[in-house]
């Protein structure tokens, strides 16, 4: 049998993985004054086990404005980088799967609760809330308050601040940095027209909606070492007519390739609430694809992708060049050792672990000294 598509080795960069599976940025809402705490070893720490090639650290903040709710991770200061290093140094010691952070702003859709506490905008002067900013003055839902327009020098306080955090990423020894541009926060947030109505040179024009998203790729990309990748994750579109669209994507995809970005990984919406997502099985496939088309690095596609053959499609008609999961694998931290035993393929398995290997699939697991005892 041939070796299933999902399981070839790819590059991206100067690294290179093992298999087409990617753990997508989920926050966890569990941190402390930006801190890493206990969970995040236990949630990255069952990850790292999982099979899979790349694990992507979630949203990370570059300073504590940019979080989304006041439990986001950040990485701004030494306590954040100490708080991280201490994580890292965990996985490192019983996973070797290749980690990246998402470098994140989360612009006007800063300060609100958690998720589980409805995750309602807290408006400034109140406990865990602050004053959002934004490309413009213009609320993400009508009933908020209204982010700051950053001006020159908040602009250029936040490139500091992700080439700063870059800088950090690059300490802590991380294999890789994905800058977020999706999701209807800040970066995202400026390429949309419906969110930047700027009358500067960073509004207008689609060359002038890019322009602050593209220097701050340019500043991560000056800050973390040249032989490490650099990747951007972007919404395909805002799913709302008169909004960022794919033919916009593409061109972004281009500039960023041109630029020395290492990977696209599209996903989709986020930027504005009368968004109409066509939710279901590969709904995301068709943007990574139209990237793809365009540009010769690596794309990764997302969003419901659940089922084994699926992902091996995904990546077999060439749509992609991986695929990501987020609430898949969080239902199923195993999902790349199913989907390897399903397909034929293989997944690095911890020593300890080895035992587990079912019967039926004698050869499983890569490590030598895998067989039964
Ligand atoms: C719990 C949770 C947290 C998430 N946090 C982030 C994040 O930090 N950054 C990001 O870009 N996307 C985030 N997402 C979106 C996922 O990365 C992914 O794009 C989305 O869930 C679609 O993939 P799925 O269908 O495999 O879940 C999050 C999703 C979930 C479920």
């Amino acid at each position: 049998m041939s070796r299933p598509k999902l399981f070839e080795p790819i590059g991206i960069g100067d690294i290179t993985l093992p298999n087409r599976i990617v753990i997508a940025p989920m926050c966890q809402y569990s941190a402390v004054d930006g801190c890493m705490t206990d969970w995040h070893l236990i949630h990255l720490g069952h990850l790292a086990l999982s099979g899979a090639a790349l694990l992507t650290i979630e949203a990370t903040a570059v300073e504590p404005e940019g979080r989304i709710t006041y439990a986001d991770v950040g990485l701004w200061d030494d306590a954040t980088e100490r708080a991280m290093r201490r994580t890292l140094d965990s996985l490192r010691a019983h996973s070797d799967i290749a980690i990246a952070v998402q470098l994140a702003h989360a612009g006007r859709k800063a300060s609100t609760d958690l998720p589980w506490r409805g995750g309602a905008q807290i408006e400034p002067g109140t406990a865990g809330g602050w004053q959002t900013v934004g490309p413009s003055a213009r609320s993400f839902a009508a009933n908020e308050n209204a982010p700051v327009a950053l001006d020159a020098a908040g602009l250029a306080r936040i490139r500091t601040s992700f080439a700063e955090a870059a800088r950090r990423a690059a300490r802590l020894g991380l294999d890789a940095v994905q800058i977020h541009a999706a999701h209807g926060y800040l970066l995202h947030e400026f390429l949309s027209p419906i969110s930047n109505r700027r009358g500067d040179h960073y509004g207008g024009s689609l060359e002038n909606r890019t322009r602050f998203p593209l220097e701050i790729f340019d500043a991560v990309r000056e800050a973390f070492p040249a032989e490490k990748p650099v990747t951007v994750r972007v919404s395909g579109t805002d799913w709302v007519e008169g909004g960022w669209d794919i033919e916009q994507t593409v061109s972004l995809a281009k500039q960023l390739e041109a630029r020395g970005c290492a990977a696209i990984h599209v996903s989709s919406g986020g930027l504005d609430p009368r968004q109409q997502i066509p939710a279901g099985p590969s709904y995301q496939v068709p943007l990574a694809r139209a990237v793809k088309a365009a540009v010769s690095i690596p794309v990764v596609a997302v969003g419901l992708i659940t089922d084994f053959d699926q992902a091996e499609a995904t990546i077999g008609t060439g749509d992609a060049d991986l695929i990501a999961l987020a609430r898949t694998i969080l239902y199923d931290p195993r999902w790349p050792w199913h989907a390897a035993a399903h397909l034929g393929g293989h997944v690095k398995a911890p020593a300890q672990y080895l035992r587990s290997q079912p019967r039926q699939y004698k050869a499983l697991f890569d490590l030598p000294g895998s067989a039964e005892t």
